[in-house]
């Protein structure tokens, strides 16, 4: 009896344990990094899904290419816009996906706001 209570409580551990060790989905940010010209990309950083314009500055570094990763809601990628403007604010173009996509920035430009949204 004893030994048996210890057993279901080591289990019921290991259950949490387990449970907690998944990765976190992240549902209301996206994934962006920056491709300079010269082919180096940055970390990726999370942008919130709000569709309020966030300061994601490439410091006046000319980006060729935007690395974008939608919100994952446990079991698929959200549909995602995501839009770009220049330090100026001026549009750089925008974006819908579904799945992790490289989007050439054409022609390449510094960009200065990244606003997305999820559906
Ligand atoms: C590429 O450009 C970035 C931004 O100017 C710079 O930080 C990086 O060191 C460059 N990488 C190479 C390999 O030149
Ligand atoms: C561009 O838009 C952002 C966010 O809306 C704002 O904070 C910033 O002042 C604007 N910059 C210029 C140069 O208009």
């Amino acid at each position: 009896m004893r030994s048996s209570a210890i057993i279901a409580a080591v289990a019921s551990l290991a259950g949490l344990a387990s449970a907690s060790a998944l990765p976190k989905f992240d549902q209301h940010a996206a994934h962006i990094a920056y491709t300079y010209t010269n082919g180096t990309y940055t970390k990726p950083f999370d942008v919130p899904t709000n569709g309020q314009a966030q300061k994601f500055s490439s410091n006046n570094i000319v980006v060729s290419d935007v690395f974008v990763s939608p919100p994952f809601d446990g079991r698929r990628y959200v549909l995602t816009q995501c839009s770009f403007q220049a330090p100026s604010n001026k549009s750089l173009g925008a974006v819908s996906i579904r799945k992790p996509t490289t989007v050439p920035v054409n022609p390449p430009a510094a960009i200065g706001y990244v606003t997305c949204k999820s559906n």
